[in-house]
């Protein structure tokens, strides 16, 4: 059976494609669905792409892929700034974890810089616009085909 690797997005990332195109681009978060799908196909693998705006369900989430997962890809958004709930949730989790942003977080405003997330990620994609979703399902084949 092929491994299920989780994609979750975070807060306003729904808006994807109209959210401030400057910074995050034209594709809309199902475009950004439908790559990560084709290339899931080609690396053996089965997603999970889910968006939430709602820090619970993130959490949810990522207690699910717990269960039923072989990896998380997340782009916590602005959670990433805020939520030890989130990085709780993912230090309960033994498999990869692959933080994403579609921005250079580090180029913006001072809030930005610091994510909690990154404490317990295993790679972090940052400012390659949506194409780092899929830089970062590639390397997720990658660690998952070690196993
Ligand atoms: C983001 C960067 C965050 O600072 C911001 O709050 C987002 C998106 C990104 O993908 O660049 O919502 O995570």
């Amino acid at each position: 059976m092929a491994k299920i690797v989780y994609i979750l997005n975070g807060p306003n990332l729904n808006l994807l494609g109209k959210r401030q195109p400057e910074i995050y681009g034209y594709q809309t978060l199902d475009d950004v669905r439908q790559l990560c799908e084709a290339q899931a196909v080609e690396a053996g693998l089965q997603i999970v792409f889910r968006q939430s705006n709602a820090e619970h369900d993130l959490i949810d989430w990522v207690q699910e892929a717990r269960e039923h997962g072989a990896g998380v890809i997340i782009n916590p958004a602005a959670y990433s700034h805020t939520s030890v709930a989130i990085l709780d949730a993912l230090n309960m989790c033994t498999f990869p974890v692959i933080e994403v942003h579609i921005s250079n977080i580090h180029k913006r405003e001072s809030f930005r810089h610091h994510s909690y997330v990154t404490a317990r990620a295993d790679g972090l994609i940052v400012g390659c616009g949506t194409e780092g979703y899929l830089l970062a399902l590639r390397h997720m084949a990658t660690l998952l085909s070690d196993d």
